[in-house]
């Protein structure tokens, strides 16, 4: 049994209205507007917006609504052609098309259903846009907000463009007015405006913020990013989850950079917001970011999809490189060329635009520097290779890197760099680059991990009962003291130093106030706490729980001494003092013990 092409796609509107819209449909004009078109005759040719050539390959038939290239192979119709070009699924493409095309669709009551919840979201996130853009331009409190702006270099029509706003203090200013325009709170609470306070009332997510609606690639809003003017919590704080706010798969500014990076086969992604709006600002609309949360594999299938290269630009200092290198960490897809733009220390492309120094940006960006070659330099570098040793880990460390890229042509090339670099034989880089591929393969292949909490030590497992303590904020920790030695995990120690400051702000035995925490710096550490906060179980003793932790970590200790110990030469003052310190170390221990 054979089908045609389009039959195996879930149909959600009538095949009459689908070919409605591509009677409507100008293919031509649909590609003019994303790449340069060519007519030649009834001969129409494109340059391919799906790889990289200079002279058109693809080959358009408007009177069959068909394309074809002949340099990569893709070709399809056109809700193909959207759906490749600005990265939407069938449904949406065909809602795309419907609209431009002036054709109503009918749809079934499931589809008007889905649709009705959607549209009733990012009306209320609209609604929202309005509210803080009015409260931004005119309110009697956007004093601060207003000069922070104008500090910053943005005037009215960057407002506008970006559709800026402020969100005032009060607790439930929005939610008032959203209620007054028909909104109930289920929507509020659904698009992630408000929530419902222990107290039962409904409260703002956002106030006392500069507010940078996000939009999807369609242009609808469907949350925000919004920054601390003054005061308290969190400098940034963005919309948690909703059903239309997926942060792995949103990048802010890529409504407004789309066609731009199709037209300059280059998309370049920044740290946050400003940097885009900077970018955009200094005639480079081709910058997008990420919404809280680091680069992922969905953003780079996103990213792909309009241009083959990729440039990350982030701050230069340790946290920005860091960054990026936790990029490299991702499996990259292989027909992305990711290239790394390195800044001047210090400097955000915010920062660069606004000293007027964007030139400095423009030839970091045209001097960019392939993702594997800047890892592999930095790695190297990390080494003393005078040291045999250190060569030793140098290589072993690039040669993880290399393997991750499957092409034997590019392995090859970069085991000759570092073996030219490092001294080291090729035939031994080459057989590193070869051990380490092996390895990931078997990696990929193991099966799949069980979850994280089946895999807990017993010390681990004490550690998540001291993090629900402090979540309960129980009245018994006031009286000892908690330090970050006492975790051995991470992430624990991570979501530790989340909450940390929160409970210090707060009553002893009155439940802090998670909100802020929730979209955050650290998405991974405040899900472990929301996880962790929901745990329906008595709590156990505080006492006893940390002193199992710190029993457990003085046996630590203990054994990093006797190693020590083991390779220090008896007599020596170093032995005799390290020895001193581990008895002293048991002691503290044996005490521990019996206090139980
Ligand atoms: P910055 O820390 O430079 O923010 O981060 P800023 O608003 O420009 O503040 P100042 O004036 O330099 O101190 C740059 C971008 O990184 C993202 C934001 O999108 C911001 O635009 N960011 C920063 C976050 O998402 N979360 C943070 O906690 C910090
Ligand atoms: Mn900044």
């Amino acid at each position: 049994m054979s089908s045609g092409p389009g039959t195996l796609r879930l149909v959600a509107y009538p095949r009459e209205d689908i070919e409605r819209i591509r009677d409507k449909t100008d293919l031509v004009e649909l590609a003019s507007e994303v790449t340069k078109v060519k007519r030649s005759g009834r001969n129409v040719m494109a340059v391919c917006p799906f790889h990289q050539e200079k002279t058109p390959s693809l080959s358009l038939d408007p009177a069959r609504g068909l394309y074809h290239c002949f340099g990569c192979g893709k070709g399809g119709d056109i809700f193909a052609w959207v759906q490749e070009t600005q990265n939407l699924d069938f449904r949406e493409a065909i809602e795309l098309l419907a609209r431009r095309a002036g054709v109503t669709l009918t749809e079934t009551p499931g589809e008007a259903k889905r649709r009705g919840r959607r549209d009733e979201l990012v009306r209320a996130t609209e609604a929202a846009v309005d509210f803080y853009r009015d409260r931004l331009k005119t309110g009697a409190d956007g004093g601060g907000a207003r000069s922070y702006l104008r500090g910053r270099g943005y005037d009215g029509d960057v407002v506008d463009q970006f559709g800026l706003g402020y969100s005032p203090p009060g607790w439930d200013e929005l939610t008032r007015h959203l209620k007054k325009l028909g909104f109930v709170d289920r929507t509020l609470a659904d698009a992630g405006l408000a929530s419902r306070s222990s107290r039962g009332r409904m409260i703002d997510r956002f106030r006392g913020r500069i507010m940078f609606p996000i939009f999807d690639l369609r242009g609808d809003p469907v949350g925000f990013g919004a920054r601390l003017l003054d005061g308290d919590g969190p400098k940034y704080l963005n919309t948690s989850e909703t059903s239309i706010y997926r942060k792995s798969r949103l990048l802010y500014g890529l409504n407004w950079a789309k066609s731009e990076i199709v037209r300059r086969n280059e998309s370049v992604v920044v740290e946050g917001y400003t940097d885009v709006i900077a970018l955009h600002l200094a005639g480079h609309p081709v910058a997008v970011a990420t919404c809280g949360t680091a680069l992922g594999e969905d953003h780079l299938d996103l990213l792909r999809r309009f241009s083959e290269r990729v440039l990350l630009a982030f701050d230069a200092d340790e946290a920005g490189a860091g960054a990026a290198l936790r990029g490299f960490d991702l499996a990259i897809p292989a027909d992305l060329d990711m290239r790394v733009v390195v800044l001047p220390e210090g400097r955000d492309p915010a920062d660069l635009v606004g000293d007027g120094d964007t030139e400095l940006l423009v030839t970091a960006m045209k001097s960019s520097t392939p993702l594997l070659q800047f890892s592999v330099d930095r790695e190297l570098a990390r080494h003393d290779l005078n040291e045999a040793e250190a060569r030793g880990r140098a290589v072993r460390g690039a040669a993880g890197m290399v393997a991750r890229y499957t092409d034997p042509l590019v392995q090859h090339e970069y085991a000759v760099l570092i073996s030219r670099r490092t001294g080291v034989d090729l035939r031994l880089v080459e057989e590193a680059v070869r051990k380490a591929a092996r390895a990931r393969q078997r990696e990929e292949t193991a099966p799949a991990r069980p979850r994280p909490q089946q895999r807990l030590s017993g010390t681990e497992k004490a550690e998540q009962e001291l993090l629900r303590l402090l979540l309960a904020n129980d009245r018994q920790l006031q009286r000892v003291s908690v330090d970050e030695e006492l975790f051995t995990n991470e992430l624990h120690r991570r979501a530790y130093g989340l909450i940390r400051p929160v409970i210090a702000a707060t009553e002893p035995g009155v439940a802090p106030d998670l909100g802020g925490l929730m979209s955050g710096a650290d998405d991974e550490a405040a899900g472990l706490l929301a996880e962790l906060a929901l745990v329906d179980r008595p709590h156990s003793d505080a006492a006893d729980v940390i002193n199992r932790l710190k029993v457990d970590a003085l046996t630590r200790r203990i054994d990093d001494l006797e190693r020590i110990l083991n390779s220090l030469p008896e007599g020596g003052q170093e032995h005799s003092d390290k020895f001193a310190e581990l008895v002293a170390l048991q002691q503290q221990k044996k005490q521990l013990r019996s206090r139980k």
